[in-house]
């Protein structure tokens, strides 16, 4: 017999679901603030199938604060800063906030600290939108650092307080905290890690090291998903990572009897099924079981 098993952990995380479907409410007008456009501040999450589908809805992306006139703005699970939230309120739209609640636990994290007169270092890509939100509630004139290598040249500072990425890895954060020890008379460390990607990375590892072929579903813009693949490629050389169902590599399915099956945060449900569908149909003619893995 051929075997699909699908990870447990593949797709939609807690934040991404809850804003897909506070997005789905918004479209079909079932919240508040009357009627008018509804724009994405940014793609709402990182697959581009689904940002299609919730622009047929009605739901259109834009790039930035100025390019919205009215309406509806759904703020994405990343979060928004601080001034791109005035400016917004400022302009009169209804602000639709998806903000994913452990993404505002960092923000709300990150700025105590600072009113508490700690420098505040934030762990994580100081380029991705999460981070730059969640450094835009900092107080002004607290020193922001975001490097290893900047705590290391830090001069008078005394107390320092860290927050990281949600999506960070806990040795990464560690490095961080025992380069803040040796430097600073007094750290304070808040967790901000979601533990989502984590657990999602040890399964999908684990998978992939017991079936012949595994496939990483996700958007190629999605960080998250291309590091899920990667580790996957580490355990397992066929590992092959897609968006949608039309790109399976039928000739690589067909040599094989087990096929692993993941997919990164942003990924909808409707795509991991039409991946098993896929496969199923390439597998045609033989015995086929479908499983969650353990
Ligand atoms: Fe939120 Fe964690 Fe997902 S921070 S958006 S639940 S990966």
């Amino acid at each position: 017999m051929k075997r699909i098993i699908l990870a447990r952990s593949a797709g939609f995380c807690f934040g991404v679901k809850r804003a897909m479907s506070i997005a789905d409410e918004t479209a079909a007008g079932r919240n508040e603030g009357g009627g008018g456009p509804i724009a994405s501040l940014g793609p709402l999450i990182h697959n581009p199938q689904a940002v299609e589908e919730l622009e047929k809805k009605g739901v259109r992306v834009v790039g930035e604060v100025a390019d919205i006139a009215g309406g509806k703005v759904i703020v994405r699970s990343h979060g928004i800063t601080r001034t791109e939230h005035e400016a917004l309120v400022a302009k009169g739209v209804t602000i639709i906030d998806a903000t994913c609640p452990f993404v505002t636990k960092a923000q709300e994290h990150a700025q105590a600290l600072s009113r508490q007169g700690y420098a505040v270092i934030v762990v994580g890509d100081a380029d991705h939108p999460e981070v730059k939100s969640i450094i835009s509630y900092i107080e002004p004139g607290t020193p922001v650092i975001t490097t290893l290598r900047e705590i290391r040249d830090a001069t008078k500072i005394r107390k320092a307080g860290i927050v990281a990425q949600t999506t960070q890895s806990f040795d990464n954060l560690m490095q961080f905290v025992g380069e803040a020890l040796r430097k600073f008379t007094e750290v304070r460390v808040c967790n901000t890690i979601c533990n989502a990607t984590i657990l999602r990375q040890r399964e999908s590892t684990a998978l992939a090291g017991t079936v012949e072929a595994m496939i990483v579903l996700g958007g190629y813009n999605s960080a998250n998903t291309r590091r899920l693949a990667e580790i996957c490629r580490e355990i397992n050389r066929k590992t092959i990572h897609i968006e949608t169902a039309a790109e399976l590599p039928a000739d690589i399915v067909d040599r094989v009897r087990t096929v692993g099956v993941t997919a990164g945060a942003s990924t909808p449900q409707w795509i991991v099924d039409a991946v098993v569908a896929r496969i199923r149909d390439v597998w045609r003619g033989d015995r086929i079981g479908v499983s969650y893995y353990k």
